[in-house]
């Protein structure tokens, strides 16, 4: 017989298990339940609103409260606050949609072996018009929270017309040029995505400021403004097409131009947090060379390009890291 080793075993078993705890969350988010439990209901009630068998709904509700999405007292099941916040549709911080992304994400994360094998994308989310869009609605309800803290962290008082690079659904715009009344926002994407974008920002009421452009970052930027966002886009891109973008981004703005780079970020000795660390392997799974950039690689690229007076700030509710530069000042 062996002797009992002095480690435990068992946090190896949970985290080996762990992709159970966000599968219980997909499904209950994709049936819907969180939506019906801002007010306190048995699981039957629940399964009879959403037309499903109580078994699986008991079950599924059960998890939640065990994963702190859903409290329960008695026979009924309640939303916990940030499931209140974050999970009922129709709320202005719905990430619902996100949720639906990650689920879909999940075919992908079952091939890591093979992406780290080749070294190459297993699986392209934008391939077509049906999946960019659905891909730019995740965006949104998970960047509508991010854009808040944004708009609130990066002075543009001094800006004139910004110009989203990669804009997505425009939310980042959206929310800035709803701050700063005398701002003018450009949202530059992708075809498909910038039909997206329209339809947000007609819901605006700094809609007559904001325009779309469709283009390539890669092959072009418009000229006009004086600030430039790139809101999770560099972790989308090897080094060195972020130092030729970045150096792009440098002659299409004004000066004095400031860019504000939002994105998450790993530390420097690569150690964590996790949640960047598991983002670079999202980006080994869907693209040939992105990865995830600390401070000192973002800010190496935008000394590069010729920006100055750098400046950083972290975020600890949200996995975002903003870094400003400037052109010209
Ligand atoms: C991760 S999303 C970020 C969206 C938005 N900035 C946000 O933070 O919510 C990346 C965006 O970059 C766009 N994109 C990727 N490659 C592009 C390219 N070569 N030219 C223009 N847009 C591109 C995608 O269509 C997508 O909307």
């Amino acid at each position: 017989m062996h002797e009992i080793p002095a480690v435990n075993p068992l946090p190896l078993w949970e985290l080996a298990h762990r992709y159970c705890e966000a599968r219980a969350f997909h499904a209950a988010s994709e049936l819907d339940i969180f939506s019906k439990l801002d007010t306190e209901r048995t699981s039957d009630e629940v399964a009879n609103m959403i037309g499903l068998h109580h078994r699986p709904v008991r079950m599924l509700m059960d998890a939640c409260v065990a994963l702190g999405l859903l409290e329960k007292c008695g026979r009924k099941y309640r939303n916990t606050a940030v499931a209140s916040e974050f999970l009922v549709k129709g709320k202005p911080f719905y990430s619902g949609n996100f949720v639906s992304l990650e689920a879909f994400s999940y075919q992908s994360w079952a091939k890591l072996p093979d992406a780290a094998r080749e070294n190459k994308p297993v699986a392209r989310i934008m391939r077509d018009e049906r999946h960019m869009k659905f891909f730019t609605h995740a965006m949104h309800s998970t960047s509508v929270f991010s854009a808040t803290i944004l708009a609130q962290a990066v002075d543009l008082s001094g800006h004139k017309r910004l110009l989203d690079i990669g804009g997505g659904s425009g939310v980042n715009a959206i929310t800035v040029a709803e701050k700063y009344q005398n701002l003018r926002a450009t949202v530059f994407d992708q075809g498909p995505v910038v039909e997206v974008a329209a339809e947000y920002i007609a819901k605006s009421l700094a809609a007559p400021r904001i325009s779309t452009m469709a283009g390539d970052y890669l092959k072009g930027l418009p000229g006009g403004h004086d600030a430039a966002l790139l809101s999770n886009i560099l972790h989308g891109e090897g080094a060195e097409d972020n130092r030729a973008l970045l150096k792009r981004v440098y002659d299409a703005l004004e000066a004095p131009g400031m860019v504000i780079i939002a994105d998450t970020l790993p530390n420097e000795e690569r150690t964590g947090p996790v949640f960047p660390l598991l983002f670079a392997l999202n980006e080994l799974l869907y693209t040939e060379h992105g990865d995830t950039y600390t401070e000192s690689d973002i800010k190496g690229f935008l000394a590069k390009a010729g920006f100055g007076r750098m400046n950083a700030i972290s975020f600890e509710p949200a996995p975002l890291s903003v870094i400003t530069a400037l052109k010209g000042a």
